[in-house]
Parts: C-alpha cells; sequence; structure tokens
C-alpha cells in the first residue's frame, strides 16, 4: 500500500473526535482552522461550539459589532486573529455576494489566511489536493523523507508533500498528518513501534526520527580578547557605567581590547589619561559565554595617581551597591576581596 493508502486506513480507525470533523462547509472548516492555528485542540473546542451557536452563518458573523466577536474570542488570545475573521466575514458576506473563495489560492486573498490555513481549509472544504504545511505536518514529512536540509520554512517541503497527498482524500489526509504528528509522530519521542506509516519512514528505518527535522548548524560565536583592570586609586577601586549597547547601565572596571603586554597595557592607560599608571600583578583568566559571542578575559591589579573623571573610586560598600554584568563575576569577586583587605 502507498504512504497515503497506509495513513488514511489508520486515519478511518484512530482519527480523533472533533468537533469540526465530519462536514465540509467552508465557514465552520475556516473558523476552525483559524482557531486551531495558535490554539490547542482542546481548549479550541468550547469556543467553536459557542462561536457557532452565536454565529451561525458568515452572514450572522458579518453582521455583529466587532466587540461583540472580541468578547467570544477572550482567552483564545492572539486578538488579531478575531479582527480579521471579522474582517473576512465582512468580506465573504459583502463583496463576494456569501461564497466562500473556491479554491487554496483565492482562499489566501481573505484576511488572515496564510498558505497553511489556505491549503488547509481548501482541501478539507474542496477536496483540493494540496498539504497543510504547518510545523507539525514538515515535522511528520521531514522524518519520512530523512530530509537532510534545514526547513526555512515548512514550504520548503511542497515539492515532496504534493508527491506524497492523497488526490482521493486530501482533506482526510492532512488531517491524518495532524493526528499522527498530535499522538504518534510527536516531537520528542516518536513512538514509532505504533506507526502506521514506520514501514514508508527513512528515519524510522534508521533508528534515527528524533534527529528530524534538521536544526540549523549553530552560528559560531564571535570571540573577544580583552583585559580587566583593577585599578587603584588612594585605597579604592575604580569603576565607571557601561554606555548604551551591550550591558548598558551596568558597571565595570577598567577593559582594554585585545591582551596586550605590560608595556604596551601601561601605555595604553596613559594614553586613556590615567596618570602613572602602574601594573602590579597578573589576576586569573576567566571566559563569558553570551549568545552571541565569549569575551575571554585575561586580568590585571593596577595603581594610578589620577583617574579620567568618567572613572569613580569606590569602597566595598559602594561596589556591593552597584549593578555589575554576571559576565565580570570573577573580578568582582577579588575586587571585593581587594577592598576587604
Ligand atoms: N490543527 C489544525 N487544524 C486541525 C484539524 N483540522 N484537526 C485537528 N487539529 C488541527
Amino acid at each position: 500500500m502507498s504512504f497515503s493508502d497506509e495513513l488514511l486506513a489508520w486515519y478511518d480507525q484512530n482519527a480523533r473526535e472533533l468537533p469540526w470533523r465530519g462536514q465540509a462547509d467552508p465557514y465552520r472548516v475556516w473558523l476552525s482552522e483559524i482557531m486551531l492555528q495558535q490554539t490547542q485542540t482542546e481548549t479550541v473546542k468550547g469556543y467553536y461550539a459557542r462561536f457557532l451557536d452565536r454565529f451561525p452563518t458568515v452572514a450572522a458573523l458579518a453582521a455583529a459589532p466587532e466587540e461583540e466577536v472580541l468578547k467570544l474570542w477572550e482567552g483564545l488570545g492572539y486578538y488579531s486573529r478575531a479582527r480579521n475573521l471579522h474582517a473576512a466575514a465582512r468580506l465573504v458576506a459583502g463583496e463576494l455576494g456569501g461564497r466562500f473563495p473556491g479554491d487554496a489560492a483565492s482562499l489566501r486573498g481573505l484576511p488572515g489566511v496564510g498558505p497553511y490555513a489556505a491549503n488547509a481549509i481548501a482541501s478539507i472544504a474542496y477536496g483540493e489536493p494540496v498539504p497543510a504545511l504547518d510545523g507539525n505536518q514538515a515535522r511528520v514529512l521531514s522524518r519520512v523523507l530523512a530530509w537532510e536540509s534545514e526547513l526555512r520554512t515548512p514550504f520548503d517541503l511542497l515539492e515532496p508533500a504534493l508527491g506524497l497527498i492523497s488526490r482521493e482524500r486530501p482533506g482526510d489526509y492532512n488531517q491524518a498528518l495532524m493526528d499522527l504528528g498530535a499522538t504518534i509522530c510527536t516531537p520528542r519521542q516518536p513512538d514509532c513501534a505504533s506507526c502506521p506509516v514506520a514501514g514508508h519512514c527513512h528515519a524510522s528505518a534508521e533508528d534515527a526520527a528524533q534527529d528530524f527535522p534538521r536544526k540549523p548548524a549553530p552560528v559560531p560565536k564571535r570571540e573577544e580578547d580583552w583585559t580587566i583592570l583593577l585599578i587603584r586609586l588612594q585605597g579604592r577601586l575604580l569603576v565607571r557605567r557601561r554606555p548604551k549597547g551591550l550591558l548598558g547601565g551596568l558597571y565595570e572596571f577598567a577593559a582594554l581590547e585585545g591582551h596586550p603586554g605590560p608595556d604596551d597595557l601601561t601605555a595604553r592607560l596613559a594614553g586613556l589619561g590615567f596618570d602613572t599608571p602602574r601594573l602590579i600583578r597578573p589576576l586569573p583568566d576567566a571566559k563569558h559565554v553570551f549568545t552571541h559571542k565569549v569575551w575571554r578575559m585575561k586580568g590585571w591589579l593596577a595603581e594610578c595617581d589620577a583617574a579620567p573623571e568618567y572613572f569613580v573610586p569606590v569602597d566595598a560598600a559602594g561596589l556591593d551597591a552597584l549593578p555589575f554584568p554576571f559576565a565580570l563575576r570573577v573580578y568582582r569577586e577579588i575586587a571585593e576581596d581587594l577592598l576587604r583587605e
């Protein structure tokens, strides 16, 4: 049996019973698909029933004040969905003479209907063989195909998905994939032993279902070398407020880019306006990993006779009161010890 036949045979026995199934009224299918886009199936059930109770037809929905629509939507979240729903209902009931657009391409002209929803609605309501490619279907298909490239969008799988979809029962096929993705081919622990299409699945054959879809390779982090200087001035240590940007508004010690040698360091400190800077001893190295970069830090204890005015000298209590980035915790602890000596 083909992939789709095997899947549909399973669906005929195991389909979840959901209130929007077993009918093909485009209004109801559209309403359910919009609700289901960002909300769990269980939650949607009650809202779907209440909505249809109050707005049994697209004309009833179009005639309602927006406020009432939003009120019935309350708790579903993503309220732009409700506003688009209402705008689409007015378009259908008004300009389109009460008839929903009759295929996926024209459904996409409705506010709030993207490529996924258009294909879901067209396949379920009209039997158009178009795949409802969302993250769930993409996960299942990337496993079936052992798809090696990383997916920028689920529609990267459009071509192979069109090759697999049932031409006789595309709506059931799409919903079968949704059920399979929700119950068996789940993100973390796919249950290949129970899967009706394991025999067609290239990832499962290699016992590698959980390795798909392929994730983007992590972006290499930029490495930056810094020299952190704890500079003493009359028994206190110099700190300054970081300017806007990374860790902006937090405090730091004097810091110079790179890992220069002692002579170079002293010269650069003098160039910055420190009066007679002297290095006392090296401090331990430290490293901090941010999301996008890594700081590799070398430390020095130093002293000077005067500092540029944007540096403030602090004692132990002053240091304690100021916010410092976690990235500098090693040097902050050393500074605390030094100030308590
Ligand atoms: N999620 C989105 N559309 C769905 C549908 N028709 N049935 C079950 N879950 C869904």
